[in-house]
């Protein structure tokens, strides 16, 4: 038990707020700050957090200064006499700059908490606390673009929108990289046909993105502590550690390409620049240079043939022929012999590599493994984006469900809430559950409640707030699911109804019509044309649906798509409590609802649209409602100090816990927090 007294012996040893704190380790700076934190000592936390990321940054810095300076491996003489020797020197450089090396690594969770960015969830609110607003606005961008799911900071983000006090630009990425930011100047520059700055801002940024890459692979060589004692073999123990480090390297392309905020890469970091380049060198009429990115691109893809008579164009104008850069030839060279040594441990000592380049050559991969990896890729494509929640699963691919952006996710509600919120529909409907004749049919009955009313409704007393806060939630839940299966921008609501449709008792026999006829959301069907016409009177700002179904003990009411003939069947659909069906809103997803011939249907279904300005303002009030009901400071700070173990956890804890916020109320006591917020501390190290 000496690590615990450890600790307490150099918490005791910080040094009081205000001194230099960069040289102390970034895990102890951030656990005294959190623990400062939840003591309210805003100005204290404030200064271990960000000493924190100074001390994280400052400790890369030496290891990638000593990581150029001990030599690259794989220097002439023996493998292990090469190995030994860097080891020796990093050992010696690292302890030279920073001290003895244990105090500063970091263990792999609080290294993801770093990545995750969270202290700047702390520092948000520690800035609000200590009304430095412009600051707080920025932590919370940053944090909230690497943690998009995150109910809580979206909230908060969208609070400091809300302020007058905030500036605009205020809301930026603290973390972002510098070839990120030269890059979306570049594509701005490009679409306004400034041709000369875009080229020399994207050449800029390639060579950014290329040192990112080296620094990034360089992290990859840190010492690590050993985890597995059952390895004794010399051999068996470097293979072991050998591919980590592969590994490790050839996630940083992929790292990297990732903008924050979203779930996948949508491009390679170092193909969409050059990409880019090509583009802009020939319509600078640098055909040398065009001819010179032609042939780095077609490194990548040696087989395009669009590339390949571009660059004869290109070349058509040149004397010579022209060659690929060095640096991109190295970068490919390194690339695929890496690849190949994965692959060759893939096939023959059965580690996993996950190769994310759509760019390998075939070759490079074994035989054996081919098919299996082309149908991993496959898949993955079906899969869509990652979901935010542990909970969700996805049930029917787009494939499965014969179509494209339709899926099919169950797990989105607990029984539980299925049940509170068919009590809200009752509650709502008063007794005996009225309902006007639906449009549709005149043997069901339709009643519909949307967000706000039923906010109104718990305001005045009618429903039960927790019933009408959970419904609320479950359509954010939705709307988030959403954005991170099609991976789309940031969605807004256009419309949300509760819906529930009744068969009326005695008028079922021979029923032929549906309860919703067959119709897309966002187009006018002609089932004649075979055209989907995006036109008024159909929603045309409406991008994507989502149907959230409560129940199942009713008869009918299933969900199908058909083709464009409104009558061939592509997939049908039983409802099911949890279970969301999405899809997007065109003219693809035609879809309709059978008849329901006996008992009640209860469904929410949810519009969704691309465009701010198009978003429904009753859902901004709605917001407005949620935060007045949970504004008290006491509750912000409970709902922040636990929000980085929501994300660890489950985006679903938020709910809980906003419902346990309106259960348990102001009893939240000053000392509850702290308990709960040094156990977040615990949980999160
Ligand atoms: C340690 O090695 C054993 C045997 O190879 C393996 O089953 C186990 O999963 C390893 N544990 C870790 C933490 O890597
Ligand atoms: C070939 O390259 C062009 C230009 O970059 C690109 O638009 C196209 O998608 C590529 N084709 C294939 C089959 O990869
Ligand atoms: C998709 O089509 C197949 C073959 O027609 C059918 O068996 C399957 O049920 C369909 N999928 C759904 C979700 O209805």
């Amino acid at each position: 038990m000496s690590l615990p007294r450890l600790l307490l012996c150099l918490c005791l040893a910080l040094p009081p707020p205000g001194q230099s704190l960069s040289l102390l380790p970034p895990d102890l700076l951030l656990s005294d700050g959190i623990r400062l934190f939840s003591r309210g000592d805003w100005p204290g936390a404030r200064g271990r957090l960000q000493g924190a990321l100074r001390s994280l940054a400052e400790v890369r810095g030496v290891k990638l200064r000593c990581g150029a300076s001990c030599g690259l491996l794989g220097a002439p003489g023996r493998l292990e006499e090469a190995v030994l020797t860097r080891a020796d020197c990093l050992r010696l450089c690292e302890r030279l700059e920073l001290g003895e090396p244990s105090l500063h690594r970091l263990t792999e969770e609080t290294e993801r908490g770093f990545q995750r960015g969270a202290p700047y969830n702390y520092l948000q609110i520690i800035h609000y606390k200590l009304e430095e607003l412009d600051e707080a606005a920025a932590a919370a961008f940053t944090f909230y673009v690497r943690n998009p799911w995150h109910e809580q900071i979206t909230q908060d983000v969208q609070r400091y929108r809300g302020m007058e006090r905030v500036r605009a630009q205020s809301f930026r990425d603290l973390e972002e990289p510098s070839h990120r930011v030269l890059y979306s100047q570049a594509v701005s520059l490009l679409s306004e046909g400034k041709f000369g700055p875009a080229v020399s801002r994207l050449e800029e940024s390639l060579s950014l993105a290329l040192s990112a890459l080296e620094e990034c692979r360089t992290l990859c060589e840190g010492t690590r502590e050993s985890e597995n004692e059952t390895h004794r073999d010399l051999s068996e123990v470097i293979a072991e550690y050998y591919v980590q480090v592969l590994q490790c390297k050839q996630r940083c392309v992929l790292e990297d390409s990732v903008r924050p905020g979203q779930k996948r890469a949508e491009e390679d970091i170092i193909e969409s620049r050059l990409s880019l380049l090509q583009d802009g060198y020939a319509r600078l009429g640098d055909w040398e240079a065009a001819a010179q990115i032609a042939r780095c691109l077609l490194l990548f893809h040696p087989q395009n043939e669009t590339m390949r008579e571009r660059l004869q164009e290109y070349e058509g104008k040149l004397q010579d022929r022209s060659k690929p850069r060095e640096s991109i030839i190295s970068y490919v060279r390194r690339a695929v012999s890496e690849k190949r040594l994965l692959y060759y441990a893939m096939e023959n000592l059965g580690i996993s590599f996950h190769d994310r380049d759509s760019w390998t050559p075939e070759e490079v991969i074994p035989e054996s493994l081919r098919e299996k990896i082309s149908m991993e890729k496959e898949a993955e494509g079906q899969n869509g984006g990652d979901l935010p929640y542990e909970e969700v699963t996805v049930t029917l691919t787009p494939k499965q469900m014969n179509g494209t952006s339709r899926v099919t996710l169950d797990g989105v509600m607990t029984e539980e809430e299925c049940e509170d919120l068919l009590r809200l529909a009752q509650a709502a409907g008063g007794d005996g559950y009225k309902g006007r004749r639906s449009p549709n049919t005149p043997r069901e009955r339709i009643q519909v409640l949307g967000v706000l009313r039923a906010l109104q409704m718990a305001s005045s007393g009618t429903v039960d707030p927790s019933h009408a806060r959970l419904y609320y939630h479950a359509s954010e839940r939705s709307r988030v699911l959403a954005q991170s299966y099609f991976d789309t921008k940031t969605l807004h609501f256009s419309d949300t109804h509760l819906v529930c449709r009744s068969a009326i008792e005695g008028e079922q026999e021979e029923r032929v019509d549906l309860s919703h006829p067959v119709h897309a959301d966002n187009c006018v069907l002609d089932t004649e044309e075979k055209e989907c016409w995006k036109e008024p009177p159909a929603y045309v700002h409406r991008d994507y649906s989502g149907i959230l179904y409560l129940n199942d003990d009713f008869q009918g009411g299933d969900l199908f798509f058909t083709e464009l003939d409104g009558t061939t069947v592509t997939a049908e659909l039983r409802p099911r409590c949890g279970r969301l069906v999405l899809f997007s809103a065109g003219g693809e997803n035609a879809y309709g609802v059978r008849a329901v011939t006996r008992g009640r249907g209860y469904a929410i279904v949810l519009w969704f649209t691309e465009s701010a300005e198009h978003a429904e303002q009753e859902r901004s009030q709605a917001k407005i409602l949620m935060g007045e009901s949970d504004s008290n400071k006491e509750n912000t700070e409970k709902d922040a100090a636990e929000g980085g173990r929501e994300t660890t956890r489950s985006g679903r804890e938020t709910t809980r816990s906003g419902r346990e916020t309106s259960a348990t109320g102001e009893e939240t006591s000053g000392r509850r927090q702290k308990k709960r917020a040094s156990r977040k501390f615990e949980d999160e190290l």
